[in-house]
């Protein structure tokens, strides 16, 4: 009997560790996984290594709700004369002669029933940064916000941004 309590004792430490770690594990796969893309193209290269502008690629930043994904004749532009020979830009190719465009898995996402535009946000002076995190360093792009209302209505009290409902539920 006396050797129940300090088991129960001891199974009670553990128990606090355990929690913490899978408490740890859910918060980290709320903020989605980077996922495999079809063609291994990285950020860090081109910003970094190429010394492109997020802008070269996203153009509509600044001018519509969402900057876009660059057709396949922008990467074109380099790649029908650079590292032609690397299996990547072999298989991107590909795409290309077959005109069809690299199927890429959209990673930052909000559900459908939420109203979000890129143009407001981009002229008001908050860059891709505060939003998607150091993008100019990462090989594969994953989304480091929580993209949950609580986020955005932080946000939008510090900086006096609306907040009614219906600016986000239309
Ligand atoms: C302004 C020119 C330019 C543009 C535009 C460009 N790239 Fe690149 N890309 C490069 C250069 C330069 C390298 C580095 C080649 C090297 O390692 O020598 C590279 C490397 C790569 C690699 C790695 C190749 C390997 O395996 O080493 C991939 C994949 C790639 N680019 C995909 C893309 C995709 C997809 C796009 C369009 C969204 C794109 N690139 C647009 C210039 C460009
Ligand atoms: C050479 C073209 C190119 C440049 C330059 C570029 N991007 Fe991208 N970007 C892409 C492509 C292609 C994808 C889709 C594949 C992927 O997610 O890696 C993408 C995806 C993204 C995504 C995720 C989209 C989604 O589905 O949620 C974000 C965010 C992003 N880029 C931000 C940036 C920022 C910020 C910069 C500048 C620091 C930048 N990009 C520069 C080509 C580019
Ligand atoms: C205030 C926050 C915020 C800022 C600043 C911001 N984004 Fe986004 N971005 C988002 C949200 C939220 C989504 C998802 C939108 C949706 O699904 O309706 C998104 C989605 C994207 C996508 C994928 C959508 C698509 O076109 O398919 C790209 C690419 C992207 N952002 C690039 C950028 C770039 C480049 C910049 C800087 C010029 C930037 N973002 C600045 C919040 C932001
Ligand atoms: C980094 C701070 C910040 C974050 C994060 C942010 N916003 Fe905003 N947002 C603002 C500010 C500031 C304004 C007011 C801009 C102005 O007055 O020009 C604004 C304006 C808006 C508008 C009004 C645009 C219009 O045309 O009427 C909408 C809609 C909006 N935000 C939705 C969202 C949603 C949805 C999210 C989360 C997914 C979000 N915002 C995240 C700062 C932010
Ligand atoms: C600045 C933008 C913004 C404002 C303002 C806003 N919401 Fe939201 N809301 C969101 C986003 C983003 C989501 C989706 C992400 C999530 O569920 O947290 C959402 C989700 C919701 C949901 C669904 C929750 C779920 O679990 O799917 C409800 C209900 C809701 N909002 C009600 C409201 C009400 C009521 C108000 C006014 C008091 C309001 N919202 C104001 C951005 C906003």
């Amino acid at each position: 009997m006396n050797k129940i309590i300090p088991r129960l004792l001891i199974a009670g430490y553990f128990s606090i560790f355990i929690i913490i770690i899978v408490g740890l594990g859910w918060a980290w796969h709320t903020y989605r996984e980077a996922p495999d893309q079809p063609i291994a193209y990285s950020h860090n290269k081109h910003i970094n290594f190429v010394g492109l502008e997020c802008t070269h690629c996203h153009a509509y930043a600044d001018r519509a709700l969402m900057p876009g994904i660059p057709p396949l004749q922008t990467c074109m532009e380099c790649h029908e004369n650079v590292a032609t020979d690397r299996p990547e830009i072999i298989k991107l190719t590909a795409y290309w002669n077959k005109k069809e465009p690299v199927p890429w898995i959209n990673v930052n996402y909000l559900p459908p029933h939420v109203y979000f535009t890129h143009k407001r946000h981009v002229k008001r002076g908050f860059e891709c940064a505060e939003c998607h995190g150091d993008i100019a360093h990462m090989d594969k792009v994953r989304q480091v916000k929580s993209f949950r209302m609580g986020w955005c209505v932080t946000c939008h009290r510090a900086n006096n941004g609306p907040t009614d409902c219906w600016t986000c539920h239309k």
